[in-house]
């Protein structure tokens, strides 16, 4: 890659950021997602604040802003209205102001407010305090309504809650919801994306029976936790909140908040002894545990490296998951699929059961290196960048060809170039030494 190759990337990252901007929030991408979406705001911050540190901190601060009075932080925030997105507020039938729908998705901002602080040259630290103290009660709410017996494992009540709508996880949990009363509907996303790279309809029929269960029961977490027909704990979602807990332990203790802090490392505790159980010996890996069936995913997904962003792990699973990742790399052109390659369900151009995803990349490249597998992150790093370069910023990309799919001009990939793919890119969470071993940073 050359300096000026780098250096229209870079360009052109900005303006997709800039293009995709509403003011306070930023849409995924023009049209297919018109409103402000959870994980995706948390990326676009780390993005902006590349180049704009303020407008980094609003993203976030806008994203808090629609916490519900419980503590959950939606997954969609309708900020304006738009007829052409389905399912809408009027299927979500949340109530709120702002309207939202009615689940949430990984809580990345914890982490990523963390790395706000750390890079920003300003003193961002009083506009942090509140934004703290909304996580800690998204964290709570996390504990509270979907880890009622406390067991240290968080449920999903919908795939879309996973961030990784369509995964091979999902089908055997969704053959238990009826879909007999959905009745007909109109999906949007096929009008902008060919139907091939989408979910087909019998996944989507399940998804709006599960939106109406939650409609029609208020979205009360009580009875979600007992009867909710989809109670599935994700190792992603499951990762991504133990190593929130962990960033808001430390960012509470920088802040001299030691009630969050405490709460925050009780949480923690609890979190990283519950994963264990989603341990597979027989497949080396973690996968998602459907809790009302007590049934364990049969396929590995990219979400099991994400255990490595999570936290420490066992010496023994890490080397069996380390053996998992080089079977994958030889099986693919680019890294990292999003569901095993050698699978018979892998497929490299639906969306989440094989497509290569930036933001997923991002957190496993991060977790590799945090747990001394640099060289690995390097790769991961590098493929991103090839990805990003050759195609452009593509919602994902197929790991065979590497050809760009979805949307195009996506936020969070422009953010993940900007905030980590890009050669002039800030850090990833590493230490200033371990910095510079890592080519690109
Ligand atoms: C899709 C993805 C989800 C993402 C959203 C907006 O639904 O599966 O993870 O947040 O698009 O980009």
């Amino acid at each position: 890659m050359n300096l000026q190759s780098i250096n229209r990337c870079d360009q052109r990252a900005r303006e997709i950021l800039q293009k995709n901007d509403r003011g306070n929030y930023t849409v995924p991408t023009d049209g297919l997602y018109p409103f402000q979406w959870n994980w995706d705001s948390a990326l676009v911050a780390l993005g902006f604040c590349a180049f704009d540190p303020d407008r980094a901190w609003r993203e976030i601060e806008t994203l808090l802003s629609a916490q519900w009075d419980n503590g959950m932080v939606p997954h969609i925030i309708f900020w304006k209205d738009d007829e052409g997105y389905f399912p809408g507020p009027a299927e979500w039938g949340t109530g709120t102001s702002p309207k939202t729908s009615g689940i949430t998705q990984p809580p990345l901002a914890a982490t990523i407010v963390r790395e706000l602080l750390d890079r920003s040259k300003e003193d961002f630290h009083s506009r942090a305090v509140p934004i703290v103290e909304a996580l800690n009660r998204w964290h709570q709410w996390f504990s509270d309504a979907r880890d009622p017996d406390g067991r240290g494992l968080v449920a999903i009540i919908h795939p879309w809650e996973s961030g990784r709508d369509n995964l091979p996880d999902w089908d055997a949990p969704l053959c238990h919801v009826d879909t007999s009363g959905v009745g007909t509907y109109s999906r949007r996303d096929t009008q902008h994306v060919h139907e091939d790279e989408r979910p087909k309809k019998l996944d989507y029929d399940r998804y709006m029976a599960l939106v109406q269960f939650g409609r029609e029961n208020g979205w009360d977490p009580e009875i979600i936790a007992r009867d909710n027909p989809f109670w599935v704990a994700d190792a992603g979602m499951n990762a991504i909140l133990r190593r929130a807990e962990h960033d808001l332990v430390d960012l509470a203790q920088t802040l001299g908040l030691s009630r969050i802090a405490t709460q925050a490392r009780a949480r923690a505790q609890r979190l990283d002894a519950g994963f264990e159980a989603l341990w597979s010996e027989q497949l080396g890996g973690y996968v998602s545990l459907d809790l009302r069936h007590n049934e364990k995913a049969r396929t590995l997904t990219a979400g099991t490296f994400l255990a490595f962003y999570a936290s420490n792990t066992p010496d023994r699973h890490a080397r069996r998951m380390l053996d998992t990742f080089h079977l994958w790399s030889k099986k693919v052109r680019y890294g990292v699929p999003s569901f095993d390659p050698t699978s018979e369900l892998f497929d490299s151009i639906r969306y989440w059961r094989g497509p290569v995803w930036a933001i997923i990349n991002w957190m496993i490249a991060n977790g590799l290196e945090r747990n001394g597998h640099a060289e690995l992150a390097v790769r991961i790093h590098k493929d991103t960048q090839s990805l990003i370069c050759n195609e452009g910023f593509y919602e994902y990309f197929c790991p065979l060809t590497g050809r760009g799919m979805g949307g195009d001009a996506f936020s969070w990939t422009a953010a993940a170039w900007l905030a980590w793919a890009s050669p002039n890119a800030g850090h990833s969470g590493r230490s200033a030494a371990d910095r510079n071993q890592v080519p690109g940073a």
